[in-house]
């Protein structure tokens, strides 16, 4: 029937950014190709508090399916099993949680990503030197994998050392007010290893204010595409090198549809990473700006699909109408 045709899709989201728009625009956008599908987005600042909250809310008002993106894992588990054995499929997105109570995860390995990054800046350095990591929100598992992934691929470089380390819960502001103390203390720093480019960006502006920005090179994760985020930052110079954290929002959409559907999907979706530096940035820029542009010629076909519906059926009525008569 059509009522069982609508599906309402709760999607909360642990922070509000540039990336997570990004995300957010690719999912609504996604949905355009499923009219029986509602999607609602709710976010929670970073708040676990607030995140349990937006969770049992949706579950309340009876979502057919949950997507997440779980802030801390710890605080976030336990509604998420909640919502899990009450039949409502999850699927998370991005950040895991400590338990198998979900139905799928799409996201990128952050491990990977980690072990990407130290290769990078084993290479960078040519097997030596001293560095500095900016981490992001502890409790969240992309922080502790990115952390992981970078040790292990680090350990076969044994004269790179890492000689200061913060946690700034992957906000700019925090990473500036880290690397504003750290500097002082440290007269030879090659490199700054943020887990996210925001916190790259706290470090250059930072190191800038100190004069510091000359020796030392910045690297960080994401690849934000728009204009101050982080391919514009390597493009401009001031990053040395960053890795794409895919947003994937239409593949999130593609796995919960198949989900509610029935159709067959796969538990995990492994979006892959890749080095942007000096040499692609401006190609990568180019490149998604006319992806950017075909993506907006969607959205005008679809309002003007919505439009010619709405004339076509006052025309029917019309019709009706002077038949009647
Ligand atoms: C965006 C973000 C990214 C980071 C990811 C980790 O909210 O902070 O910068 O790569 O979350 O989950």
């Amino acid at each position: 029937s059509q009522k069982d045709e609508h599906y309402l899709i709760g999607v909360s989201q642990c922070s509000e950014d540039e990336w997570r728009t990004q995300m957010n625009k690719e999912i609504t956008r996604e949905a355009l190709f499923y009219p029986q599908a509602e999607v609602k987005i709710k976010t929670a600042k970073d708040d676990n508090r607030k995140q349990i909250e937006d969770i049992k809310e949706f579950i309340r008002e009876g979502v057919d399916l949950l997507v997440v993106a779980p802030n801390e894992a710890n605080a976030i588990t336990p509604v998420i099993e909640e919502a899990f054995d009450a039949g409502i499929p999850v699927v998370l997105v991005d950040r895991k949680i400590h338990s198998s109570k979900y139905t799928a995860y799409v996201g990128a390995d952050n491990y990977e990503i980690g072990r990407q990054a130290g290769m990078y800046i084993a290479n960078r350095l040519h097997g030596k030197g001293q560095i500095v990591e900016i981490t992001g929100l502890k409790g969240s598992t992309p922080a502790v994998e990115r952390h992981r992934g970078m040790m292990e691929s680090l350990a076969e470089t044994p004269d790179i050392k890492i000689i200061a380390k913060a946690d700034a819960k992957w906000f700019q502001q925090d990473a500036e007010k880290a690397v504003d103390s750290i500097l002082p203390q440290h007269k030879q720093i090659d490199l700054i290893f943020a887990q996210n480019d925001r916190m790259a960006i706290g470090a250059y502006r930072s190191a800038a204010r100190q004069g510091r920005t000359k020796d030392i090179a910045f690297v960080g994760i994401d690849a934000v595409w728009s204009e101050g985020y982080g391919v514009d930052r390597v493009a401009a110079g001031e990053l040395d090198a960053t890795f794409i954290y895919p947003t994937g929002g239409d593949r999130v959409m593609q796995v919960a549809m198949a989900i509610l559907q029935g159709k067959p999907y796969a538990r995990d979706t492994n979006l892959s990473t890749a080095l942007v530096n000096r040499s692609n940035a401006r190609i990568m820029q180019m490149q998604t700006e006319h992806i950017l542009r075909l993506d907006q010629k969607i959205e005008i076909l679809d309002n003007q699909l919505d439009a010619y519906f709405l004339r076509y059926s006052a025309q029917r009525m019309f019709l009706y109408a002077c038949i009647i008569i």
